[in-house]
């Protein structure tokens, strides 16, 4: 593969965004005609942000696993297109080229087929990460099923919750994943969400650990079995659906400041070329190179720059089933040492709790491989930019800080690795096709620097969000009526004068632990749904390793007879009903929660009590009763 459209200088960079700003259909046009179409759009780009409508490539037909694919194999069928590093690292890697990968998600997409998987259906993925999850994907692409993953640590409830709202008729999942030390049940936790669930036609078990599960007759099956029955079958090829580029690719649920995590909805041609566009650009992927995303397909960042980006580049994507902590906190150097990582893009949180670990577990691994790392998922904070780009990348690899969501399919802003600049601390500069604008809280633009503003974005880009599931109005409301004309991120903002932008973090009830978005609504509805719980307040403070830790203030029906007792509960409530990600970080019980007279909670009061605050609570003279901030402070843990 060759990429006419990598941005290779500071100036090529200026030059790409002015282009995208001032004709951006012919730019556009240009990029995605280098990808394989089998039919070419009528128009590149429709919108408003009223409704709001976002169309890219209308009329035009493909199917991307023709281009993550089809279109790699005759010139590098023989390159690696996934290297897997199992969780315990004395089991053997695999590696599956382009060819192989091919006949496994065709195989596989006949699997679907027979067991009744239709273009358009939802199809739920509840998996480990192991290459098979990627097959599953590529194979709901491939007939033009709709896959919505749900991250490995949701609970029952949780996929429950997602299934309904899908209206999914299809699981696919393993009878377990290693995480760890740990043997994760999905297979039973996939059971106890279908319990009563009539809709589910087909749960397909892939079998990693040979734990014994439950099958349930006429409903669930293996997938070495279907696989073999496609093999007896004679491997008939299974053609690539033709699909519209704007046919939905996939349902990915996150949260948001209501308490009911919504679908976000990309379709197939734009977020196909924003990840392929984004992948190649940010981290300056030259073929040949290894490139190593540590998170979890689960999350966008998986489906970006683990599959689709990567692989509709003809590039090797590197999978890790495991974590960076075990069995040891040397991990991801043994794997970046054993494969000749090129490119590490990971997590501030988990920079900062391999930094805890010390240089012992990186000192003898050969790193000389890495050229250039990326950071992902919240603002990175200075001492870990620094411990990252010394000690990991010994000064010579450029470190990316990529700023995105999960509803913009890929990175908007971050520095080119290489070419253009970093600055710790600072995304830096929005990509080509992106129009970033700060606004104060009345919608009106900020156009001095260094102020704090509400990030928003004015001009649609092509791997934006097109609606949340089963509910456009959600959508408008979410994202594109806070501020007219404009998507509104949630997120605040500083600018610098070289129009560097600095994300400082959610300006909505969203929570970003260890880089996971989580609702305060949401865990306040799964602690409230505990016996004797009257009411809480939940909010985010500052944490050391996760970047931000979940305070939970809980009014509790009299006085909890052993608290410690009550607050191990209330942690199994929050696992069951969301997962263990969403547990409190802290717990503390309290007469009451400062209100208005209208009935409002004060959150900026409590978050200032869980920072640690112990003045300077702003006007507290519309509270009902302005006491209790100093009983509530008093109890603070
Ligand atoms: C929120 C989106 C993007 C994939 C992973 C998370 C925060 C993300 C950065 C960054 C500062 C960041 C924002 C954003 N965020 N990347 N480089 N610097 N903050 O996706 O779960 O949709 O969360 O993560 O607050 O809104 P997500």
């Amino acid at each position: 593969m060759s990429y006419s459209y990598q941005i290779k200088t500071q100036e090529a960079y200026e030059l790409a965004y002015r282009e995208s700003v001032q004709y951006p259909e012919v730019f556009w046009e240009r990029i995605a005609s280098t990808f394989t179409w089998q039919k070419k759009w009528d128009k590149v780009l429709d919108w408003n942000f009223d409704q709001p409508s976002v169309k890219w490539f209308e009329g035009g037909k493909l199917n991307i696993t023709e281009n993550c694919l089809d279109r790699h194999l005759q010139k590098y069928g023989n390159i690696p297109a996934i290297i897997w590093e199992p969780n315990h690292p004395s089991e053997s890697h695999r590696v599956l080229t382009y060819n192989e990968l091919h006949v496994k998600v065709t195989q596989f997409a006949n699997v679907l087929k027979n067991n009744g998987v239709q273009k358009g259906d939802r199809v739920c993925i509840y998996m480990g990460m192991i290459p098979e999850l990627t097959i599953a994907m590529l194979a709901c692409a491939r007939i033009g099923a709709i896959h919505s993953i749900i991250f490995g640590g949701f609970s029952a409830q949780a996929i429950a919750d997602r299934l309904e709202d899908a209206k999914a008729e299809f699981i696919i999942t393993c009878d377990g994943a290693y995480r760890g030390a740990k043997e994760v049940p999905l297979k039973a936790v996939v059971d106890e969400a279908l319990v009563g669930n009539t809709i589910i036609k087909r749960v397909i078990v892939y079998n990693r650990l040979n734990m014994p599960v439950s099958m349930v007759a006429d409903r669930d099956v293996y997938w070495e079995e279907e696989v073999r029955k496609v093999e007896m079958q004679g491997n008939p090829d299974c053609p690539a659906e033709v699909m519209d580029a704007e046919d939905m690719l996939f349902v990915l649920y996150t949260s948001g400041s209501t308490g009911k995590p919504k679908g976000v909805v990309h379709t197939i041609g734009g977020y196909m070329v924003w990840a392929n566009y984004t992948f190649v650009n940010v981290f300056q992927y030259q073929p040949g190179q290894i490139h190593f995303c540590t998170a979890d397909i689960g999350w966008i960042t998986g489906h970006s720059y683990i599959v689709y980006g990567p692989l509709s580049a003809g590039a090797t994507t590197l999978m890790f089933e495991g974590i960076p902590t075990w069995p040891d906190a040397g991990r991801f150097w043994d794997i970046v040492d054993k494969f000749k990582v090129d490119i590490l893009y990971t997590a501030p949180t988990a920079i900062r709790s391999l930094m805890g670990f010390g240089l012992e577990y990186v000192k003898d691994k050969d790193l000389s491989s890495l050229k250039v790392l990326g950071s992902v998922g919240e603002p990175i904070n200075e001492e870990a930019w620094h411990w990252f780009y010394n000690n990991i990348g010994k000064e010579k690899c450029p470190v990316v800080d990529t700023w995105w969501q999960t509803e913009t399919g890929g990175v908007l802003i971050s520095n080119l690795a290489g070419v253009t600049p970093g600055k710790p601390s600072f995304a830096t500069l929005p990509l080509p096709g992106v129009q970033p604008c700060l606004v104060d809280e009345h919608g009106k633009e900020i156009l001095d620097n260094h102020v704090s503003g509400n990030l928003c974005i004015r001009f649609p880009w092509p791997g934006m969000i097109r609606t949340t599931y089963n509910n456009h109005e959600r959508c408008r409301q979410a994202y594109f009526s806070t501020y007219e004309n404009l998507y509104f991120t949630g997120d605040g903002c500083v600018r610098d004068e070289y129009g560097n932008y600095r994300i400082t973090g959610r300006v909505d009830d969203v929570l970003n632990v260890s880089g996971h978005r989580i609702g305060t609504a949401e865990v306040e509805n799964a602690i409230n749904s505990h016996t004797g719980v009257i009411e809480s307040a939940v909010v985010g403070y500052p944490h050391e390793i996760k970047g931000q830790g979940i305070y939970a203030y809980v009014i509790y029906n009299g006085t909890p007879e052993d608290i410690e007792l009550s607050k191990q509960a209330i942690h199994q409530t929050v696992s069951r009903m969301i997962g263990p990600i969403a547990k409190p970080d802290k717990i503390q019980f309290v007469p009451g929660l400062p209100k208005t007279r209208s009935g409002k909670i004060m959150r900026r009061i409590l978050r200032k009590i869980a920072e640690g605050e112990t003045s300077n609570f702003g006007d507290t003279s519309t509270l009902l009763d302005p006491t209790l901030v100093d009983s509530i402070r008093a109890g603070k843990i």
